[in-house]
């Protein structure tokens, strides 16, 4: 298959990442036949450097025409003085925005040879494995108005979605749930909010079409509580905009490391932007340090959502866990207390696997 892929390293070791990500397609596409091309475009404060915004439309063209986006990470001290407006991280949010990335798909799972770093008892770490569906262009992030009263002495947010919007984001709950262990629970806070009791009104619609699916209602709060309880009785998580962000860096440090967190953020068409859940972690980034493997799972997501290959994206994903089961980590997994690699050499053991 020819697929071309849209290349946005952004700063930090967002560039040492999606080098690595690039290595490891090009073997993918080596050894099952296809032909992957790669185009490299600004974002964020990179993109403030060399063309004066976060998000030039240079970029934002070349991503629409993409079969596939993926992305590094934006930010650092840099360009932490600039007004909000002007950051690198608009560039994220106006993208997010732009392409229409209504789902965001945050896998978590324990890899067993952490669950001693997770700050969570291993017994209740051990055997989750979920998936946070959540919304990310409408809800509360993005209702209006949103602004002080004129004389300043109130403020309002706005919690507003259409009842298409809803459909379309528990639509990629319920789909994804059927692809993994048919349970979905659905994330709201219905007892207090009229835009919940319509999100749960389309659940129980949209049950119908999936008869083999096992659907509960929870509030948020609970769901907060039960995350770090009893994590592994969740299958797919499906949820609102601002639910779903602080449920899913709750959820993060089950596996106890941010640098093995993939994400997808996907269209209506399948298409999406991939992109690891760390930062541009400005405190090792240029030292051949950051762990790629985050970010490999990402281009793992993309195989499977975007592209449809299935066995490919599992080759990615088995070889990260036979690098791991050797015991190679990057320094930020010292507590596996095995063989440290650099950003580059790790990235060679995974294509070694593929
Ligand atoms: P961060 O995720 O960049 O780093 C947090 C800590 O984890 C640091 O100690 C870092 O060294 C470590 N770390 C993160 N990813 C790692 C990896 N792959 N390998 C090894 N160690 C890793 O979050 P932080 O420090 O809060 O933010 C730094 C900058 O990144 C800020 O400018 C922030 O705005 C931006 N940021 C960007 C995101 C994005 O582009 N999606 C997400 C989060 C933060
Ligand atoms: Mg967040």
């Amino acid at each position: 298959m020819n697929k071309h892929i849209v290349l946005l390293p952004g700063d930090g070791i967002g560039k040492e990442v999606t080098k690595a990500a690039r290595l490891v397609l090009e073997a993918v596409a080596e050894r099952n036949g296809h032909n992957f091309t790669f185009e490299e475009q600004l974002i964020g404060g990179a993109a403030i450097d060399e063309a004066g915004t976060p998000l030039p439309e240079k970029t934002v063209a070349a991503a629409r025409k993409a079969d596939a986006v993926l992305l590094g990470a934006v930010g650092g001290p840099k360009w932490d003085h600039l007004p909000g407006a002007e950051r690198p991280e608009k560039g994220l949010l106006g993208i997010r925005k732009q392409l229409g990335l209504f789902a965001n798909l945050r896998p978590v799972k324990g890899f067993k040879q952490l669950l001693h770093a997770s700050p969570l008892k291993q017994e209740v770490v051990e055997n989750s494995d979920l998936l946070i569906v959540r919304e990310l262009t409408g809800g509360l992030y993005f209702g209006r108005p949103q602004e002080r009263t004129e004389d300043g002495s109130g403020v309002v947010d706005t919690l507003q979605y259409t009842r298409k919007e809803i459909e379309r984001i528990v639509e990629k709950g319920f789909e994804s749930a059927s692809k993994r262990r048919n349970h979905l629970t659905s994330v709201d806070k219905a007892n207090v909010l009229e835009s919940s009791r319509m999100w749960r009104e389309v659940v129980e619609e949209k049950k119908e079409k999936y008869p083999d699916v096992e659907v509960d209602h929870m509030l948020v709060d609970a769901a907060a509580m039960k995350l770090v309880t009893n994590p592994s009785s969740f299958d797919v998580i499906v949820t609102e905009n601002m639910f779903g962000d602080i449920l899913s860096d709750e959820a993060s440090v089950l596996t106890g490391s941010l640098g093995l967190l993939p994400s997808a953020s996907l269209r209506e068409d399948g298409t999406g932007l991939f992109e690891p859940v760390h930062g541009s972690a400005p405190d090792i980034a240029g030292e051949d340090k950051a762990n790629p493997l985050a970010m490999i799972l990402s281009t793992a997501m993309m195989l499977k959502h975007s592209f449809g290959m299935e066995k490919e994206a599992d080759h990615i994903e088995k070889a990260v866990q036979e690098v791991l089961d050797a015991g190679y980590h990057t320094a930020d997994l010292s507590i596996m207390n095995g063989i440290e690699h650099g950003c580059n050499d790790m990235t060679r053991k995974v294509i070694e696997q593929i």
